[in-house]
């Protein structure tokens, strides 16, 4: 069971309690301006460093931190950054321990679940960014061969998610903006997933209605308090997609992103609010087993955590925020040939788990609304 833990400052006492002597460190370039690096540096166990990757990091990039995690024989690992640190961490962790080591990330090994003893290392999240929710799920993105992979382990999900709001102080405005939409629509689509459960959708219910009241004055005021919900917000949305998985926009956003050059949360962002409002209006093809008044239900409550009278306000409020932030949809210049790209490329096992069909011909429709011209 994992252990969520709010400051910084309880680091060296969860080091204590899970008996590390020399600890692996896997941070970004990020680290050396972080205001809370300095309460890092002064906690009292032998470190081994690990920062040789770049963010959407590559396999060849965690194969050089599993070579130094085994030089140094170290007993615990702490993962201090976004969502690319955590999920850099989390693959190290997977190769140490698997039997099969580095070809447990690698296809076809890494589509099963291997059995490894995650216990044997004690592994600590701290995420930077307020979005990906990656401390607290059990699953991590690298990319092999060009393609992205998601490597899923019940081994990897961190022991501690060790939550400290000050650190999104130095974080760029642009990805405050963009992770936290990812975590918004990761809400949102977990509540509305095939897979949820009363749990899930309790975790979805508490981040979409902390980002809707707190969104603004986060980004737009810079307030420390709302900092302090927001980050709340993001690991209750990756508490909601451990359980369930993101559904359609997600699908659909990988695509924009490698295409468009759109950070992951700006382009999920884009595709959520069409996919919304074709689901709203075609509620017969529901394929949720639970059924289509069940459904319709769910758009209620959504809507009633956005604090709109229903699911259409409610889409126009996610429509003003991105409005408001200024993040755009991508304009294509040759507008069929990337349809045909963008609907060949929307990935299958996401799709299933949302509760309205989505047949090529509207993929092609919802990625004409979202991509403009
Ligand atoms: N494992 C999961 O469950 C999961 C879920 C969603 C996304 N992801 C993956 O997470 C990655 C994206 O993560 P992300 O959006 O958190 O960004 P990131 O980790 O890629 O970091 C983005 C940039 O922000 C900088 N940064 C991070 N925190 C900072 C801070 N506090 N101050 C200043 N700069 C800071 C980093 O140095 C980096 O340059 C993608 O690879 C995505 O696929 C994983």
């Amino acid at each position: 069971m994992q252990k969520i833990i709010e400051g910084i400052d309880k680091l060296q006492n969860i080091l204590e309690t899970i008996g590390c002597h020399k600890l692996f460190m896997v941070m970004d370039s990020s680290y050396p301006f972080l205001n809370i690096r300095d309460r890092i540096e002064k906690i009292t166990v032998d470190k081994v460093c690990f920062s040789d990757f770049s963010p959407n990091p590559l396999f060849e990039d965690v194969c050089k931190g599993i070579d130094l995690f085994k030089a140094h024989q170290c007993d615990a690992i702490l993962a201090v950054g976004g969502g690319s640190s955590i999920d850099v961490a989390k693959c190290i962790k997977l190769a140490v321990l698997a039997q099969e080591e580095r070809n447990a990330l690698i296809p076809p090994l890494v589509s099963k679940q291997l059995t490894i003893d995650g216990n044997r290392i004690p592994f600590i999240a701290i995420p930077t960014t307020a979005g990906t929710g990656s401390e607290s799920t059990h699953n991590a993105v690298m990319y092999f061969e060009g393609a992205k992979q998601t490597v899923t382990n019940d081994g990897v999900l961190p022991d501690y998610a060790l939550l400290e709001p000050q650190v999104l102080a130095t974080l760029p405005l642009y990805q405050k903006k963009c992770t936290m939409m990812d975590a918004l629509c990761q809400g949102i689509e977990s509540w509305w997933s095939v897979n949820s459960t009363d749990e899930s959708k309790e975790y979805s219910k508490l981040a979409v209605e902390l980002i809707t009241n707190y969104w603004n004055s986060y980004i737009i005021d810079n307030d420390p308090y709302a900092a302090a919900q927001i980050m709340l917000a993001a690991n209750y949305a990756g508490r909601a997609i451990n359980i369930s998985a993101t559904t359609a926009a997600h699908a659909m956003s990988y695509k924009i992103t490698s295409m468009y050059k759109l950070p992951h949360g700006h382009a999920v962002a884009v595709c959520l609010p069409e996919i919304w409002e074709y689901m709203i209006s075609h509620p017969e093809h529901c394929i949720d087993p639970r059924g289509k008044d069940y459904m319709l239900n769910i758009f209620c409550l959504i809507s009633k955590s956005f604090g709109t009278a229903g699911p259409q306000e409610s889409i126009s409020l996610f429509r003003k925020m991105m409005v408001d932030m200024n993040m755009q949809n991508p304009v294509a210049v040759n507008k069929e040939q990337d349809l045909a790209l963008l609907v060949s490329s929307v990935n299958p096992v996401r799709l299933k788990n949302n509760p309205v069909e989505l047949t090529q011909e509207v993929l092609n429709n919802i990625y004409d609304k979202i991509i403009g011209s």
